[in-house]
């Protein structure tokens, strides 16, 4: 049985930073089969922990840059969220490089992660990133159809708008 699978709760709806949550999914799901199977591997902890900065790294940063890119308000109490874990993975490592750190750690460390970062602060930001991007895309779009006149631009985002307050309203 999967110990944490991916299920709609965890879903942004934002495909590219869903494909970086995943990641963090399976590598929760990996290590909690691997601790369950076996005597804790120092090795693969090792390597789940590097995993983990490397994610650190290039997740956060991608977040952040949609944050200033769309100015999203609560940016700078987001990203001290992804100060404070990025330390607590640094700690783990550093533990684990000096032979004290346990799988199990990891395991809770990762589980409480998705559970109150993802569903819980990174779900807040998705509705205001989608329509960021769909007000872009929409921009864009008329951009190139040269329809620079408010009466076709207008409509358009207003059906855009029509159209999210309708997902969300399915989705709740
Ligand atoms: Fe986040």
């Amino acid at each position: 049985m999967i110990f944490m699978p991916w299920s709609r709760d965890l879903s942004l709806g934002l495909p590219a930073i869903d494909a970086q949550h995943h990641w963090l999914v399976d590598t929760l799901n990996a290590l909690h089969t691997e601790l369950a199977t076996h005597e804790p591997d120092r090795a693969l902890i090792g390597q789940v922990l590097e995993g983990l900065m490397d994610y650190t790294v290039n997740h956060f940063v991608a977040e952040e840059v949609l944050f200033e890119r769309y100015r999203y308000p609560h940016a700078q109490a987001h990203k001290a969220l992804h100060d404070q874990f990025t330390r607590r993975v640094m700690h783990m490592l550093t533990d684990h490089e000096a032979g004290r750190s346990q799988g199990g750690e990891v395991v809770s460390l990762l589980k409480e992660w998705l559970i109150q970062h993802i569903m819980g602060a990174d779900k807040a930001y998705a509705p205001f990133l989608s329509a960021a991007e769909e007000t872009e895309r929409l921009i864009a779009l008329a951009r190139r159809q040269r329809l620079r006149s408010p009466r076709v631009v207008v409509p358009l985002l207003s059906r855009a708008a029509r159209k999210r307050r309708a997902r969300q309203a399915e989705r709740t």
